[in-house]
């Protein structure tokens, strides 16, 4: 198979780009370097920077591919409340331009990487596909409006569509942003540096956290199953994990007691979140094998900005 991969450059899309190349297949990515790093891509991927809104590269870029990965996108809630133009332009708009130019060149299928953030506050726990969806931010609107776009052109055009509502990915590879940075490595690199962790709110807000492979096994399964077209599909590891328990994770496999700072005023977002993966499991014979004890050991081990 011959894959594109928007955004490969980028956290996920490095270890998705890198799995496909080393099965064998043949991995174009575009991304325009704005959040990743193509220096971690194997040589045997093809790489070529641009913009996900230059249909006319796209183009080109998908004149023998049988199944595009759409993971480019901004990727920060906060940033999208400060720039929500700007997270129209791409992450809407970039899915358009992708799908016109998708439905141009024949593509055969298409996986979103969408998010588990559409759910927003929901009375009901764990996740399911089914519950109606409250987006609380630009982004997650963002993200929702992709997949109707992916889901509607698709439908139009004979080219199918799959979304993969992924929850909070975690693993080698993150980048530890100066804004906003993401909760696991940000935990793991102060603790590692006898700092603090800083803990929003009381601590007992709740989030699923999916290891990089097994999201990376939902992406590849998703790329060759069939009877997958139009579905919505959740991709978490299942299980409910508090900041406050994550604190006594990180400290049980770094050995270190980083100090916990208290910030009340500033709130630790969605009280409670969770994916049901029963449906992965019916449609993709998804099921995670990563604990979350086990990932975050294989974080530190496995990527070299933890390395003492
Ligand atoms: N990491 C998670 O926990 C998570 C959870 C749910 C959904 N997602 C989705 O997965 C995808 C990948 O996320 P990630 O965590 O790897 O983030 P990331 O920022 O590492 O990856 C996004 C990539 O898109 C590229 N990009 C941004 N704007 C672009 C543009 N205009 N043209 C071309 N490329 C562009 C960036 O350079 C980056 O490499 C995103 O679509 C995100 O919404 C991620």
């Amino acid at each position: 198979m011959r894959y594109l991969i928007t955004g490969g450059a980028g956290f996920l899309g490095t270890a998705l780009s890198n799995r496909l190349a080393r099965q064998g297949h043949k991995v174009r990515v575009l991304d325009d370097c704005s959040a990743g790093d193509p220096a971690r891509l194997q040589p045997e991927v093809e790489f070529i920077k641009g913009d996900i809104n230059d249909k006319t590269l796209l183009w080109k870029l998908l004149q023998d591919v049988q199944c595009v990965f759409h993971l480019a996108a901004r990727v920060s809630v906060p940033e999208s409340i400060l720039f929500p133009r700007d997270y129209n332009v791409v992450n809407v708009g970039g899915t358009v331009t992708l799908m016109e130019a998708m439905r141009d060149a024949k593509v055969r299928r298409v996986i979103l990487v969408s998010s588990g953030s559409i759910y927003g506050i929901q009375e009901n726990i764990p996740y399911k596909e089914s519950f109606e969806v409250h987006p609380g931010s630009p982004y997650a609107v963002s993200k929702l409006a992709a997949e109707h776009y992916v889901r509607t052109i698709g439908a139009q055009s004979g080219i199918e569509a799959v979304c993969l509502r992924v929850f909070n990915a975690y693993g080698p590879g993150q980048r530890i942003t100066m804004a906003n940075p993401p909760i696991i490595p940000n935990f793991l690199k102060h603790a590692l540096t006898n700092g603090s962790v800083v803990i929003h709110g009381d601590g007992k807000q709740t989030r699923d956290y999916v290891y990089v492979d097994d999201v990376v096994n939902a992406m590849v399964n998703a790329s060759s199953v069939v009877g997958v077209d139009q579905e919505i599909i959740n991709i978490g590891s299942g299980v409910e994990t508090s900041v406050l328990e994550l604190v006594r994770l990180v400290r049980q496999v770094t050995g270190q007691k980083p100090e916990e700072i208290f910030n009340p005023y500033k709130s630790g977002g969605s009280s409670r979140m969770c994916a049901d993966i029963t449906k992965a499991y019916e449609k993709l014979n998804y099921l995670p094998l990563i604990p979350l004890e086990t990932g975050l050991r294989m974080t530190i081990e496995r990527d070299p900005q933890f390395a003492r």
